[in-house]
């Protein structure tokens, strides 16, 4: 937000940087060396400013700017899915979500944002240098969103940490997995699933999708959607017109979701 410790600057072609400002000269790879507080402190939002031979201007500290100038380590979950996410478990104000893993918190910041003040937002990472990279996204999030959910973070693998979850809550609306192997997640987790919550696992591959499947079913869960979104990308053609632009039609994940009905 404006006023607060943090600029985020954008370059013409779209290239984003979260700046935080500090005292003395900082330097900051793709920008240069500066005194942040100095060069950037009394920008608004909107004002450009050049840079050496770059121009930047400071964009405000949305989703979509946080998520591109994001601190990466982990493969992060993309918008794409992460809105099907956010849509199909109904995540909103209030509620309770469990997430594992934290990885570089792609999802969790889009989980966050959709949370805001009066929602529980409880992260689980096995791997102390992913959840750093993640930790670092969340905290940037909170320090510049005007609202942020109460956040907890668990170190472990999510099946062996249930006792320490229940620290935080003893069930939760929604649990999301971005996991390599979802079956001892889901046998362990899903028992904090309160009824009418959803689970949802992301699955990069097809031998994912149906053990997550069935072990849903085991757990007494009601799989509600399987599949995957694909998204295509359209521009102006040079020609006039416009057409689906060059590129890959790439895959991401299958998602599944699943309901605690009873
Ligand atoms: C692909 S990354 C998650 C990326 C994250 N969803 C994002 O959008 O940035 C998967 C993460 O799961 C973690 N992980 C692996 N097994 C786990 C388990 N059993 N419990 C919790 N996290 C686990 C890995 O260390 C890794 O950081």
């Amino acid at each position: 937000m404006e006023g607060s410790n943090w600029v985020v600057l954008s370059e013409p072609e779209g290239k984003i940087y979260v700046v935080e400002l500090s005292d003395g000269v900082t330097k900051i790879k793709g920008i240069g060396v500066i005194d942040t507080k100095a060069t950037l402190g009394q920008l608004m939002i909107g004002d450009s400013v050049q840079l050496g031979n770059k121009s930047f201007t400071r964009v405000a500290p949305r989703l979509p700017e946080l998520n591109k100038g994001m601190k990466r380590r982990a493969q992060t979950i993309s918008a794409k899915d992460a809105g099907l996410f956010i849509a199909k478990l109904g995540i909103g104000p209030g509620d309770r979500v469990l997430e594992a893993g934290l990885g570089s918190a792609g999802l969790s910041m889009h989980i966050a944002r959709s949370l805001g003040d009066s929602g529980l937002h409880v992260t689980v990472e096995p791997r102390s240098e992913h959840a750093e990279v993640g930790l670092e996204n969340l905290r940037r999030a909170k320090e510049m969103w005007p609202q942020f959910p109460t956040h907890s973070h668990v170190e472990g693998f999510i099946e062996e940490v249930v006792d320490d979850i229940k620290k935080h809550s003893d069930s939760f609306d929604a649990i999301i997995l971005d996991l390599p192997q979802h079956v001892p997640a889901i046998e362990a987790v899903a028992p904090l699933l309160t009824i009418g919550g959803r689970i949802a696992c992301y699955c990069p591959v097809t031998s994912q999708v149906e053990l997550a499947w069935k072990a849903c079913e085991s757990a007494g869960l009601v799989v509600e959607w399987a599949g995957e979104l694909m998204e295509r990308k359209w521009g102006m053609a040079s020609k006039g017109g416009m057409r689906p632009v060059n590129g890959a039609f790439g895959h991401t994940a299958f998602l599944l979701f699943a309901y605690r009905k009873q």
